[in-house]
């Protein structure tokens, strides 16, 4: 039995790094729940033991990182994240997609609000008969976290709004962010009192907002922009400015560097012009904003998947910085592809720590010949994954030895790594672990992606508690968490090291919590690969059930050409992933697998979208020029009320619509006897007038 005394150093250095990682690096690698586990540890600790309680513990610590205590709030409309353009060329693609979806003549001017990007963290204001009902952070998109009393404590933030002319409801969507001279002089009071400092202005405003105690929040220097908006009773304009002045006109602050432009040219010479101003903000930004002014055509121009259609953001160029590599690691994925790492001298890249890059595969090692002792190029562009450009050769010390990639896994087993293949049967760039699902490493990581937030959301069970539970040999599968419960009198979860009573009890509340899922998230858990967020919720609308996908995929493996074309037909579903599909589901293991887990949830039917239209469920092709709608329009607004698109006719299609000059589909339709509408009639389906 270990000492008091060392458990507590142990416990607090456990916890000063858990801050480090969360405060500065932005990177938590434990759930809230688990670092409350240790909080509640020492705390228990230091109460049994009073003398050894200082007064530098992080149990005497105000503003402890956030612990998963606030409440969820479900988005009335979902917060957006926006699609990227590096270069002007990526710009000019953008607004020529807006005018062919709008079927605009070349002629026809665009106005666009260009805004500047806030690099803090978006926030949703609900007001109620002008007044502040809700804050909510943005969370996953549709569901965050509801921070009301630490949104009433941001003084840019009004309580109500002016004017007295506010709609019903009125959710105002924009960024909280920290100015960065406020943040130096945060960050010097923190090291003066011995507390933890922030990486940068981004983090320092997250955990500032996130705070249990709104009495910190309020005392942070927080700002706020607003940008966009959520539900509305009634909307107050019909362009993005005319929001803009609109939030500015009730008491909210809107930036004053956003500009409307009325050209492409335009909007490079505005992101040309902030990224020159950059520098002399007094906040971050990085890059700028393009949002087709006119709210009708958003409202035509919709989404594709979390992307308006109606907006990009322009972002300048990655920040680079150069340090040194320590090592090189290779690191296994859930799918055994192996990812080489470099260890790197922590080094500060725009204000972030960073201590790892990913070298991507091994031909990038060997093009850039990049060595254990050189120094490197590093760049952070974004939220990706710092990645390493070069090496600076003159650097390089004597006896550096260039780099063999490892022939076999890094795992016990040290399976053969072999290169993955081209479809034209060339070498590829991943290598993988061929020990499949044999390989430990792929095991755990697999099970990781299978608890991870957009999967099962499983709390509780991080990265080391499931390799634990695999090393114990408890878990070898997903469906194995949902009988760790049951075989508990013999585990004994509470008496493993790490875990309590209250622990263990908590962890099997949270798996039982999930033993009803959303197809979309089971599918998505599934790990398959090419099958991510967006496919699985495709193939959730699109085959509506368990049964239903279960049985098309067996038809798939079993080589059924309808199967095929049937699951190819839907939206945002290509070749690749129904080959992955495929392969999948014709390995014993992979079925055997996925029966067993199915046995143990229930899996809840797909959210049919608009159930009430006519087009719900209903499969449809498009033939022809269309007048009023372009295809790519018609197709969104038909998936909008549930109906899938198909791109050819057979037995199933539902509905036919030709416009002029159909040709080939149209005689299709009439041999099969498929019902012909026209445009006119395919729009009062819809419910929209032409
Ligand atoms: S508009 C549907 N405007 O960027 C449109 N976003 O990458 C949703 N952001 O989650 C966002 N400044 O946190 C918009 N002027 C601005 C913005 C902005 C910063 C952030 C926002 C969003 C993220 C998307």
């Amino acid at each position: 039995m270990k000492g008091a005394a060392e458990r507590i150093a142990e416990l607090r250095a456990q916890i000063a790094r858990h801050n480090r990682l969360y405060y500065e690096l932005d990177r938590p690698e434990i759930s809230d729940a688990e670092y409350d586990r240790l909080m509640q540890e020492l705390r228990a600790l230091e109460r049994a033991h009073p003398k050894l309680l200082t007064a530098d513990s992080p149990t005497q610590r105000v503003g402890a990182p956030p612990s998963g205590k606030f409440a969820k709030v479900r988005h009335a409309v979902p917060m957006l994240s926006l699609a990227n353009a590096l270069a002007p060329e990526d710009v000019v693609a953008f607004v020529e997609r807006v005018r062919r979806f709008l079927g605009l003549e070349g002629g026809e001017p665009i106005d666009f609000t260009a805004e500047p990007k806030i690099d803090g963290l978006s926030l949703s204001l609900r007001y109620e008969r002008g007044g502040l009902a809700r804050g909510a952070t943005r969370g996953d998109g549709t569901e965050g976290e509801d921070v009301t009393p630490n949104v009433k404590a941001v003084r840019g933030i009004p309580r109500t709004l002016e004017g007295g002319d506010a709609p019903e409801v009125c959710e105002v969507r924009g960024e909280v962010y920290m100015m960065k001279s406020a943040f130096l002089a945060l960050n010097a009071q923190q090291e003066a009192a011995g507390r933890p400092v922030f990486a940068n202005p981004r983090n320092s405003a997250a955990g500032s907002l996130r705070q249990l105690d709104p009495a910190v929040t309020a005392s942070r220097p927080l700002e706020f922009f607003a940008y966009a908006w959520g539900e509305m009773t009634a909307l107050p304009a019909r362009t993005q400015w005319g929001m803009l002045e609109w939030f500015a006109r009730h008491g909210l602050k809107t930036n004053p560097l956003a500009r409307l432009c009325h050209s492409v040219e335009e909007l490079l010479e505005f992101h040309r012009e902030i990224e020159l101003v950059r520098a002399t903000l007094d906040y971050d930004i990085d890059g700028v904003v393009y949002k087709v002014d006119r709210l009708d055509w958003q409202e035509r121009l919709g989404f594709v998947s979390r992307d308006p259609r109606w907006a990009v953001a322009h972002k300048f160029p990655a920040q680079k910085a150069t340090t040194l590599v320590k090592a090189i690691e290779v690191q296994v994925g859930r799918t055994g592809a192996l990812t080489p790492v470099a260890k790197l001298a922590p080094v500060s890249v725009g204000g972030v720590v960073v201590s790892n890059a990913t070298l991507n595969n091994e031909d990038h090692i060997r093009e850039l010949d990049v060595r254990v002792g050189d120094t490197v190029t590093i760049q952070r562009a974004g939220d990706v994954i710092p990645q390493v450009l070069g090496v600076v050769r003159e650097r390089r010390p004597a006896g550096a030895r260039r780099y063999v990639f490892p022939r076999t896994c890094p795992c016990p087993l040290a399976t053969a790594v072999v290169r993955d293949r081209t479809a034209a049967g060339e070498e590829g760039r991943i290598a993988r672990c061929s020990g499949e699902l044999a390989c430990p490493y792929q095991r755990i990581e697999h099970l990781r992606h299978f608890v991870s937030r957009r999967a099962f959301d499983i709390d509780g069970l991080g990265e080391r508690q499931i390799a634990l539970f695999y090393e114990k040999g408890w878990i070898r599968e997903p469906a194995d968490l949902f009988e760790l419960a049951a075989r508990n009198p013999t585990i004994k979860l509470e008496e493993q090291e790490g875990f309590g009573e209250t622990s263990a009890r908590k962890l099997f509340a949270a798996i039982e919590a999930r033993r009803t899922v959303p197809l979309e998230r089971f599918i998505h858990a599934l790990g398959i690969r090419h099958v991510g967020e967006t496919t699985a919720r495709a193939l959730a609308r699109g085959y509506g059930s368990w049964p239903a996908l279960r049985e098309a995929c067996s038809r798939l493996a079993a080589g059924h050409a309808e199967a095929r074309l049937e699951m190819d037909a839907l939206d945002q579903i290509g070749e690749t992933v129904v080959d992955s599909i495929a392969a999948y589901f014709s390995d014993r293991h992979n079925v055997q697998m996925v029966e067993r887990l199915a046995r143990q949830v229930r899996i809840r039917d797909a959210e049919r979208p608009a159930q009430d239209s006519p087009l719900a469920g209903k499969t449809v092709v498009f033939t022809g020029h269309l007048e009023h709608l372009s295809r790519e329009e018609a197709k969104a607004l038909a998936e909008r009320c549930g109906a899938t698109v198909s791109g050819s006719v057979s037995r199933k299609t539902d509905w036919v619509v030709a416009g002029r000059e159909a040709g080939s589909k149209l005689r299709r339709a009439g041999e099969l006897g498929v019902q012909v509408i026209d445009e006119a009639q395919f729009l009062a389906l819809t419910g929209t007038a032409a």
